[in-house]
């Protein structure tokens, strides 16, 4: 049998990724002992996996080698089980790889539940982004009712949830997207109290006026200049959960310099901490739940941003670094 597969042929300079990644076609054999074999039906775009098309030998994942498939976590049904655990027809959600089909090692395979109305919540709300967005904000942010807290890319697939949890802890949310169409939508359809468009709007001058008193807590998915404008309006005692880099992302080789206004975590008492989802897989069944719980009753929602066909994969990869996603970039198969 055949398959379809985006192999990484080359390191991507920036957003180029036509030149760095291969569609090819190549045989699939049965799956070995404790294997499964998936059929994909959603693959998930998370702008994290950037980092490993790169050659940096120091990320928190190892670089994917050139000629190798590319991965990411999506949603599958088994197709073929050497796995007592798992049987043909289960839906499943994983790391696995931009394709149609694959063998995979069954132990990081999960078996979920069906029915639910709809599967795209698993990449999302129910998935990595929700767990991200909930240990950012609680278990690293610890908000306090009535704290200001900022969300950078709020508008996307972790940010609008790090918005949303906030919110639940009782915080006034503000989030900073680059379009009038998501900051409309962060403020009439997910309750932020303010939205703010940085690419229109001076980020200092808008800071100052929507948070005078300083801002307690700032989700950073971005770094960079974004950070260092935040930097000077934080409040006494600010935490930044640094959530990502992108703002760093696909400047091949190169590292962003550190804030120039770095005296203010001084100043402020302030503290800035890098957190990494997986490692906080141990409380897992109380973030499951929780988020479960917001989902079905309907005070957690998200966007999905659909893009069709694994050919098409490249398309919406891109959405992430340009900015054109609104909510949780996916391919659909
Ligand atoms: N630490 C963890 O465990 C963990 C886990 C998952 C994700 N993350 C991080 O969460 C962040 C968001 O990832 P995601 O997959 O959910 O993507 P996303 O937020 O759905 O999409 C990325 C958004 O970021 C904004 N953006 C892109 N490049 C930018 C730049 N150079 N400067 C400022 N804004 C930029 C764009 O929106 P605008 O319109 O606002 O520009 C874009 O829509 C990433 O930094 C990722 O690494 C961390």
């Amino acid at each position: 049998m055949k398959r379809n597969v985006w192999k990484l042929i080359a390191r991507p300079n920036g957003i180029n990724f036509e030149e760095a990644l291969e569609l090819v076609e190549e045989e699939i054999s049965d799956p070995e002992n404790g294997q499964i074999q998936i059929k994909l039906k959603i693959i998930s775009m998370d702008a994290g996996t950037r980092m490993w098309m790169s050659d940096r030998q120091d990320s928190y994942q190892p670089p994917i080698e050139l000629g190798s498939s590319m991965v990411g976590v999506c949603l599958a049904e088994v197709v073929k089980s050497s796995n007592p655990a798992f049987s043909k027809g289960d839906l499943v959600r994983g790391f696995g790889e931009w394709s149609d089909f694959a063998n995979v090692d069954a132990e990081s395979f999960l078996v979920l539940e069906k029915g639910l109305d709809c599967d795209e919540a698993y990449l999302s709300a129910l998935g990595l982004n929700g767990w991200t967005a909930y240990v950012g904000v609680m278990e690293v942010g610890k908000p306090k009712p009535g704290e200001n807290f900022l969300v950078s890319a709020a508008a996307g697939a972790t940010g609008s949830l790090a918005g949303q949890i906030a919110k639940k802890a009782g915080c006034r949310v503000i989030g900073l997207a680059g379009s009038r169409e998501k900051c409309d939508w962060l403020t009439n359809d997910l309750g932020f109290d303010v939205a703010i468009n940085y690419k229109e709007e001076n980020l200092d001058q808008a800071l100052k006026k929507h948070c005078p008193e300083g801002i307690d807590i700032y989700f950073d998915n971005v770094a960079g200049d974004i950070l260092n404008t935040v930097m000077q309006n934080l409040a006494l005692n600010a935490r930044i959960p640094l959530s990502g880099l992108l703002a760093q992302y696909n400047k091949e080789g190169a590292r962003l310099p550190g804030p120039e206004n770095f005296d203010q975590i001084l100043m402020k008492r302030a503290t800035i901490t890098g957190f990494f989802c997986p490692d906080f897989l141990d409380d897992g069944p109380k973030i499951e739940t929780l988020l479960a719980e917001w989902y079905k009753d309907g005070s957690l929602k998200f966007k999905a941003d659909i893009t069709e066909g694994l050919e098409n994969v490249l398309v919406a990869y891109k959405k992430i670094f340009t900015g054109e996603n609104i909510g949780k970039t996916l391919v659909k198969l």
